[in-house]
């Protein structure tokens, strides 16, 4: 089964906390509920998960997850040195890597030391083998979770509009160089986002009205409209951003 925006399940909460607090729950789920093998998740970029991190790197709920089962990837990063303040694993390693037991060598940033297209080949390299293959198969999704945001142009991961990597059909990652936001970006193309039991949106705040209105119908005429999965797909959004559909 394949699921598209207009099949989205929409929960709407009151604030960006219980949104946070929510992801938090899924997530510690997720991790139980998985049988067996490792629960690969691709965390969002951005400044909404922070609340979900710090929430998760607190004693109460990190004890929840078997961190030694997880393994994180990124769905996107901007090409900026390693530790740099707009690095989306930086403010992950801060705010909740740092602070939890999960194994270094289970957590995979997006590496930004050689040219974008060079990077990004060397982390496809990196799904392959920790998917164990070169090719995707249908039923055998490559992420556990892929968590996404929402920009204020319709974008999601490094998926900007007008970029070439938006036509990407078989490459799992690519690069942008956004006109609307800092900074060259390696992102995971739709190809490999589809390829998840689960695909999350985290949208919060009043900012999101025009454009979540617009994904929940599935325009595809903005990039995360185009957004699908071949498992499911949860929208959590607070009442900020849910607007009058709220
Ligand atoms: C990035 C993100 C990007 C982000 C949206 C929403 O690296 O910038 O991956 O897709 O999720 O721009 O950003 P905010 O959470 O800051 O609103």
């Amino acid at each position: 089964m394949t699921t598209d925006m207009r099949h989205a399940v929409v929960e709407v909460l009151k604030d960006s906390e219980a949104v946070a607090m929510e992801m938090a729950r899924l997530l510690i789920r997720t991790v139980k509920e998985k049988q067996q093998g490792r629960v690969r998740i691709a965390l969002s970029g951005g400044s909404t998960p922070k609340q979900l991190f710090a929430i998760l790197a607190q004693p109460d709920m990190a004890r929840q997850v078997d961190w030694s089962r997880v393994e994180i990837f990124y769905g996107d990063e901007r090409h900026v040195p390693e530790g740099h303040a707009d690095s989306n694993h930086a403010s992950a390693r801060e705010l909740l890597l740092s602070r939890v037991s999960i194994p270094a060598a289970q957590v995979h940033p997006m590496p930004t030391a050689a040219t974008v297209a060079e990077d990004a080949a060397s982390y496809q390299s990196v799904l392959e083998q920790a998917y164990g293959a070169t090719k995707l198969e249908a039923g055998r999704p490559l992420f556990d979770i892929v968590m996404l945001g929402l920009g204020t142009d319709g974008h999601t991961a490094s998926l900007f509009p007008g970029e070439p990597v938006l036509e990407e059909k078989k490459a799992w990652v690519g690069v942008a160089a956004p006109r609307t936001a800092p900074h060259e970006r390696l992102t995971l193309t739709y190809p490999a986002i589809a390829s998840s039991a689960l695909v999350v949106f985290l949208v919060t705040g009043e900012n999101k009205v025009p454009m979540l209105a617009r994904l929940r119908q599935g325009d595809g005429s903005i990039p995360s409209g185009r957004i699908v999965s071949e498992g499911k797909i949860l929208i959590l959004a607070d009442e900020a951003a849910a607007g009058e559909l709220s």
